[in-house]
């Protein structure tokens, strides 16, 4: 093991519910139980990275505001808002592949492998097929909605179909605009 960060006895409460008991590493499973590692390890960091880095947003937009200081006006923070809608998805994502490929290779653990509940079914790619295409159809036309109303709003139409559209000015304040 590489860059360990040892936690004393917090790590042990997490994983063993004890202050004193050793936290069990992988060297203590049996190489045919180990869960692909690599994909686990990297999921779990990007979760937590950028989980850290939206909460830091968060943080400093209040730590500004408490300063009199408007991120509102700043471009940067209007972007990085913008981002952290993708980017809380992405991590969502990748917390949900941190515990499915770390619960491998069991499905119900220490009872059944997932190799014994696989089942196989013939039409599978066609099930996964059709729904690419419509999960990928339904995010085109939602890209294609959000950019037509941005261009309506900004060209000056009132009564657009969205309770969220931003108050009226608000990107006449961004800096940079006039
Ligand atoms: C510092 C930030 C974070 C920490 C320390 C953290 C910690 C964890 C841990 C320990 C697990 C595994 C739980 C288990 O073993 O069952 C987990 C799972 C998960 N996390 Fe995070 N997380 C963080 C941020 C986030 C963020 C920002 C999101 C989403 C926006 C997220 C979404 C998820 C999801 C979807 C799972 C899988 C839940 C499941 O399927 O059981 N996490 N997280």
């Amino acid at each position: 093991m590489r860059g360990a960060i040892d936690i004393p006895y917090l790590g042990s409460l997490i994983a063993q519910n004890s202050f004193t008991e050793p936290v069990r590493g992988l060297d203590t499973i049996p190489v045919d139980e180990h869960p692909p590692i690599n994909i686990t390890h990297w999921a779990f960091q990007t979760m937590v990275g950028l989980g850290t880095l939206l909460a830091l947003l968060v943080v400093v937009f209040w730590v500004a505001r408490w300063r009199q200081r408007d991120l509102l006006t700043k471009r940067w923070f209007l972007r990085s808002a913008a981002a952290a809608g993708p980017l809380a998805v992405v991590a969502l994502e990748a917390g949900w592949v941190a515990t499915e490929v770390g619960r491998q290779p069991w499905i119900v653990y220490g009872f059944m492998r997932t190799e014994e509940a696989a089942a196989s079914y013939s039409g599978l790619w066609w099930l996964l097929g059709s729904t690419a295409v419509v999960y990928g159809a339904l995010t085109v036309g939602a890209v294609v909605v959000i950019r037509s109303m941005t261009r309506r709003w900004r060209a000056g139409e009132a009564d657009l179909p969205s309770p969220y559209a931003p108050e009226r000015g608000a990107t006449e304040r961004v800096e940079g605009r006039s």
